[in-house]
């Protein structure tokens, strides 16, 4: 299919995981994707799997320099931009009592504050293009209520929502579409390292949280990250013009709202 033919695309964090499955999905439909990493050996290694349509772009979503210039790539290389992904995050767990600055500033760097000055960037150019575009920002069930060893990323995903609403209602005059993703639990690396933290944190066995995780999930599995592609390409497609500020759950059930 090719719902999103000729259209221009950036995923943030799409050397791995969910990112690089949403950037597969997007060159499918056949978008031109930049595959926009900080980590750029992942990047280009990606790049190159998924062939024409796919290339890899350096992108540090907590440094403005390094957003305007990826902006500046995929304007350079395409002519333009359509589409954000927003899907760069990073994961911590501990004790409210033993949370650290540290641990909360570079949440709030990549998870927030990338979120915000990377969907700023896009928006700014899209505006200038004069024919919209689609953003969608990473949310997660972590978002819509706390976890007691996860203040800090809950409270970032919950800021990922409350900026998809704002942004979405601010934008849609120039025909730009904001809207959010919240998976559940999604297999891959980002995973393993939840497991691991609270293998450490519980004193659990590893793949123990794991495995006690998908048994409370409605759908009794994880998800791949396949499972969420659907919703990334409708959100970027013009089926999705008038979904304005949503969060749509992507969970196996977890969530209703
Ligand atoms: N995996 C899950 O269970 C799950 C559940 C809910 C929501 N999410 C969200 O989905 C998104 C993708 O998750 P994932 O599991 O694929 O994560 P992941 O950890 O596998 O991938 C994240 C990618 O972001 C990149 N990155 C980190 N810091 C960056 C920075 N400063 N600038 C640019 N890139 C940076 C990493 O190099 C990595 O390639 C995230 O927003 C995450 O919070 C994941």
């Amino acid at each position: 299919m090719t719902r999103l033919a000729g259209k221009s695309a950036l995923i943030t964090g799409a050397g791995r995981g969910i990112g690089r499955a949403f950037a597969e999905a997007y060159v499918r439909e056949g978008a031109q994707v930049a595959i926009a990493d900080i980590d750029l050996g992942a990047a280009q290694e990606a790049a190159a799997a998924i062939g024409a349509g796919a290339y890899a772009v350096r992108i540090d979503v907590t440094r403005q320099g390094s957003i305007d210039a990826a902006i500046a790539t995929v304007v350079e290389k395409t002519g333009k931009i359509d589409i954000l992904v927003n899907n760069a995050a990073l994961f911590d767990a501990a004790e409210t009592v033993n949370i650290t600055r540290e641990s909360y500033e570079r949440l709030y760097a990549v998870n927030v504050a990338g979120t915000l000055f990377t969907m700023q960037a896009a928006a700014r150019q899209m505006v200038a293009q004069g024919h919209g575009g689609k953003i969608i920002n990473m949310a997660s069930q972590a978002g819509r209520r706390g976890e007691p060893l996860v203040l800090v990323y809950c409270s970032t995903k919950a800021a990922v929502i409350s900026m998809t609403q704002s942004a979405g209602l601010n934008l849609i005059r120039h025909g730009i579409n904001v809207n959010a993703i919240a998976p559940g639990v999604v297999d891959g690396a980002h995973w393993e390292h939840v497991d691991s933290m609270f293998a450490k944190l519980e004193g659990k066995a590893p793949g123990q949280k794991k495995a006690e995780v998908a048994a409370g999930v409605p759908a009794g599995r994880f998800a791949t990250p396949g499972d969420l592609t659907g919703m990334a390409v409708f959100l970027a497609s013009p089926e999705a013009d008038y979904i304005v500020s949503q969060t749509y759950n992507v969970d196996g059930g977890q969530w209703m709202s």
